[in-house]
């Protein structure tokens, strides 16, 4: 017997029948067909096998009524043995045959996600920061694995389940029509009583499943947001323990609720059907077996009949639900391929070259920026479930000109918000200048190769970023093949040696989610050391804005010296000592330069950066 049992037409049924309106890009037949071209071979040979399970399926009935009738009827022994013998073979040969389709079916489905999982990997991985800045992630990443297998499922499983009710649909009707139309005729009749209580429950179902999956998304993105350092932080900090609970306790009683009906609700629908069959089944013996009585057709005739009809009525229910089950497949294929069509917004150009690891001269000539729109980052479809956001509009860095001579450094200092940062992703290329241009020893930073762009440029963020792993995996993250020698010496130019061999794991500690095992200070040389095993020769640093006593700071500053030495550096300064050293010092203030010149010079001129001074340094 096919696979499409109860379960597998519950499923169905639970599916939301909306999609079936969806219109469908044109292309995306033919763009699905192009994923399974590959397994061309292995698709025809299962549906081969699904065929033939069908035609075996139908054959039992068709050879129990021989026995009867020419059997145990006229009391030939051989005959009975021999097609009792036969039905075991065929029961043999079937299971075979669906082992082999299943190895296929099979075969066809976890390749194809595979190859959709890694080009959607490969392909979100390209995306800009941008996209990453508005996608909640836990949603991203639970529609692209839903989205996945959704795609999978329109091969094996809905391809499956059409071609094999389909078949076994067919040869059922045909096989007992040849027997008795009569009969037929009538079972036909009880068809919309099927029909009906699995469109009724089917509503429910959906209703229910949707409110299931919500609530669920609704635990999941609860306990992923709390139990994390940060998260727990603020729940322990404000004491809220007590709330959080009971939200929780609220969504998992629902939750629970909705299983209940749910499994109710499936139960009953078994109920009825099983019934309905029944009836239909009584019917059957009480009309066939007057039939038999008046010689139209014979016992062996009546017996198939009623096996037919147990097979009758699966394919029927199943298949009726069949429109939306087509489309909820398709519909998954088209969003993993909107994703994959997304065009990433930074990306080579055809005519990029490479850039050489040398310590180059920076030149901005009249940047300007603007965030890009949500439209130009990110997916219709993934605004749903995007946090909302309203981003500023109008741009935050005008008119920006200067350059930084080769080997030396470049503060940049100014208010909170004044664009700094922002200044700093621009030359690494983490996102696209609106207008004007930056070059390097005179190439533009758009027209070199990402890759030796950013080979040759390193960044260390304000708030550095260190995967949950040991500390020598986060430094080799950086340089895969580092010797522990190349690592001990980074670490010391960092000033982290000697934290790190005080640890008792020395460098086999495992940094806190998200480095939270580490001081704000630590966290930073040890992104410093990381940096020097990168070794490009051009370096930003966004200055930790965390205040540093003065012996952390001591190190830091000791760390810096190591990683700019010879180098080409943006500096963004919250520390005098840095803006001391500096060549030239850039103030910024909204989005502008409004200054320009080494410290003595700017404190003499007595404007925004001596303020700046008095302000934010002087008291340190
Ligand atoms: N991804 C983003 N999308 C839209 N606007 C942003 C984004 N990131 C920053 N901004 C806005 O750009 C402006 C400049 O931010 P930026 O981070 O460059 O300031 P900053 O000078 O580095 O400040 P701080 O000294 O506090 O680090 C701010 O008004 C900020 O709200
Ligand atoms: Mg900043």
């Amino acid at each position: 017997m096919s696979s499409s049992g109860h379960g597998m037409m519950l499923r169905s049924l639970s599916r939301d029948t909306s999609v079936k309106y969806q219109k469908l890009k044109p292309g995306t037949m033919r763009r699905i067909a192009s994923f399974a071209t590959p397994y061309k071979w292995w698709i025809v040979v299962f549906l081969v096998t699904v065929v033939l399970d069908a035609v075996l399926t139908v054959s039992m009935p068709l050879i129990l009524r021989r026995l009867f009738d020419q059997g145990i009827a006229p009391g030939k022994r051989t005959v009975v043995v021999v097609l009792a013998l036969l039905i075991g073979f065929i029961a043999i040969l079937d299971a075979v045959v669906t082992t082999f389709g299943r190895w296929y079916s099979v075969r066809i489905g976890e390749g194809l996600i595979y190859d959709l999982r890694t080009q959607v990997f490969a392909h979100v991985q390209r995306q800009p920061i941008a996209f990453f800045v508005r996608s909640q992630t836990g949603a991203l990443i639970s529609r692209l694995n839903s989205d996945v297998i959704g795609a999978q499922q329109a091969f094996t499983g809905t391809l499956s389940n059409v071609v094999s009710n389909g078949v076994s649909l067919a040869l059922v009707l045909s096989a007992m029509f040849y027997l008795s139309w009569q009969v037929t005729a009538v079972s036909l009749v009880i068809v919309p009583l099927f029909i009906l209580p699995s469109k009724w429950i089917g509503k429910h179902l959906q209703r229910l499943t949707r409110l299931a999956m919500n609530l669920n998304a609704e635990l999941s993105s609860a306990m992923a947001e709390r139990f994390n350092v940060s998260g727990a932080l603020l729940v322990a900090l404000f004491g809220s323990e007590a709330r959080e609970h009971e939200f929780f306790k609220s969504r998992a009683r629902k939750v629970a609720d909705t299983g209940i009906k749910t499994a109710m609700l499936n139960r009953y629908f078994i109920n009825s059907l099983t019934l309905i069959a029944s009836v239909a089944t009584a019917i059957t013996y009480g009309l066939g077996g007057s039939l038999v009585i008046s010689k139209a057709i014979t016992l062996g005739t009546l017996m198939a009949l009623t096996a037919l009809l147990g097979r009758l009525y699966g394919p029927l229910t199943a298949l009726s639900n069949v429109r939306v089950e087509v489309m909820t497949a398709l519909v998954s294929f088209e969003r993993v391929f909107e994703i994959l069509d997304l065009k990433p917004l930074i990306s080579d150009r055809p005519s990029a070259r490479e850039i050489p690891n040398v310590p180059g001269k920076v030149e901005f000539r009249n940047v300007s920026f603007t965030y890009p729109s949500a439209q130009e980052v990110s997916l219709a479809s993934l605004e749903s479930i995007a946090k909302p956001e309203s981003m500023p509009t109008g741009p935050v860095l005008e008119n920006i000109s200067f350059v930084v001579e080769p080997g030396t450094m470049t503060a940049l200092v100014g208010p909170s918000g004044a664009g700094k940062t922002t200044l700093a992703t621009l030359l690494p290329r983490l996102y696209d200048v609106s207008s004007g241009e930056i070059m390097i020893d005179g190439v533009d930073v758009r027209d070199a190769t990402l890759e030796s762009l950013r080979n040759a440029v390193g960044m260390v963020m304000q708030d550095a970023h260190l995967f949950h792993d040991s500390i020598l995996a986060n430094l080799r993250y950086a340089k895969p093949d580092a010797t522990i020698e190349e690592i001990a010496e980074a670490c010391k130019a960092a000033q982290i040696w000697s934290l790190i061999t005080s640890l008792p794991d020395g460098l086999g500690t495992v940094v806190g989610d998200r480095g939270h095992r580490l001081s704000g200070g630590e966290k930073q040389r040890i992104a410093i050391a990381r940096l020097l095993l990168k070794a490009p020769s051009m370096i930003v640093l966004d200055e930790a804005t965390a205040h540093l006593d003065s012996e952390n700071e001591a190190l830091v500053q000791e760390a810096l010296k190591a990683a700019l030495a010879k180098r080409t550096s943006v500096v963004i300064a919250h520390r005098l000592s840095t803006v001391r050293e500096a060549d030239q010092i850039l103030v910024i203030s909204d989005g502008r330069i409004a200054e320009q010149g080494v410290h003595e010079e700017l404190l003499a001129a007595g404007g925004l950066y001596s303020d700046l001074y008095h302000r934010q340094f002087a008291d340190r």
